[in-house]
């Protein structure tokens, strides 16, 4: 154990895709991992999720077997926060959902050490509302990794209204030491990912709605004419469409400007279940 400045022990809450990618990279990179979700099943699923991405890593010869066991022996599964009780920071990765969080960093708060600094994952809620759910607002910071985890290279840093340097430091030091690159972002709704993404996928599922273009050749025309990995409805099923929504009602509702209102096909895929990948529908099917 040691201050908040040096982090050894990291906590992840969330076992599903972004919390298990956190918590992929941090073992990777030498630290103790404690690994939450609702229960103790949860977080062994995403343990066990790991270790079979880890394993097709040694496979393809990307990592050494020696040290992806190393690795998945510093990870452990936990079951729920409140045995969070060992940890220099903890990194939330739950669903997108403000009351959630909110009381989820209650909890945090009052399970883990004072020292101890509470990141969130989110991607569009305030940190400094989030931090004021806290006693601990000063120690409470945005860490808005980018989906995949392993493979995506930036952290996008928010600092909260009351966010002291200590944390600050102690968080741009941690993201460094998972081989990430940081950007600084104001506290304002999107912060910088999200603010342009956003709107440009939405503008995107805007042109299907008004039949600029066929859902193939708006990929096909922002993948080869902009140079995206991804086509922007591609993109937009991978992330989630339920999770575009929500990044775009936050951006909507917290400026108050027209110009970010959710085209109502995206809506209304929503509304079908239509979620995208994860629902194995989306603007393609899988
Ligand atoms: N976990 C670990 N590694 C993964 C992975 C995952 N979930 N998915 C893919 N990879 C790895 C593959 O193993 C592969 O590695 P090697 O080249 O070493 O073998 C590499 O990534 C490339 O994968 P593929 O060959 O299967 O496929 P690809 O070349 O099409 O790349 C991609 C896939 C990396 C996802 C690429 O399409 C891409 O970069 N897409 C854009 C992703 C993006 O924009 N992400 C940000 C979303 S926004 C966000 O996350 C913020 C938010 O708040 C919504």
């Amino acid at each position: 154990m040691s201050g908040a400045s040096q982090i050894n022990t990291l906590g992840v809450l969330g076992a599903g895709q972004m919390g298990a990618g956190i918590a992929h990279v941090a073992a990777l990179a030498g630290l103790e991992v404690r690994l939450a979700d609702a229960d103790l099943a949860r977080a062994q699923a995403g343990k066990a999720g790991i270790a079979a991405r880890l394993a097709r890593d040694v496979e393809k010869g990307k990592l050494a077997a020696e040290a992806v066991e190393a690795a998945l022996a510093r990870l452990t599964p936990v079951d729920g926060l409140a045995a969070l009780t060992d940890v220099d920071c903890v990194v939330e990765a739950v669903t997108e959902r403000e009351s959630l969080k909110l009381e989820l960093f209650r909890q945090l708060d009052a399970a883990c050490p004072p020292h101890a600094i509470l990141a969130s994952n989110t991607s569009s809620i305030p940190i400094t509302r989030i931090a004021a759910a806290t006693r601990r607002p000063h120690k409470v910071v945005g860490m808005h990794f980018m989906n995949p985890v392993p493979v995506m290279k930036l952290v996008e840093l928010i600092r909260g209204l009351a966010t002291d340097e200590e944390t600050f430091a102690a968080t741009e030091g941690l993201a460094r030491r998972l081989g990430k690159t940081t950007v600084v972002a104001r506290d304002m709704p999107g912060f910088i990912v999200n603010r342009v993404l956003m709107p440009m996928i939405n503008e995107a599922v805007t042109a299907l709605y008004e039949g600029i273009g066929t859902r193939d050749d708006i990929d096909a025309g922002m993948k080869l004419g902009t140079n995206q990995p991804m086509g922007p409805l591609t993109l937009a099923d991978f992330i989630g469409l339920d999770t575009c929504l929500a990044i775009m009602e936050v951006l909507y509702q917290g400026t108050s400007d027209s110009k970010y209102r959710p085209c109502p096909l995206l809506r209304q895929y929503v509304d079908a279940g239509w979620l995208g990948r994860k629902s194995g529908r989306g603007f393609y099917t899988y």
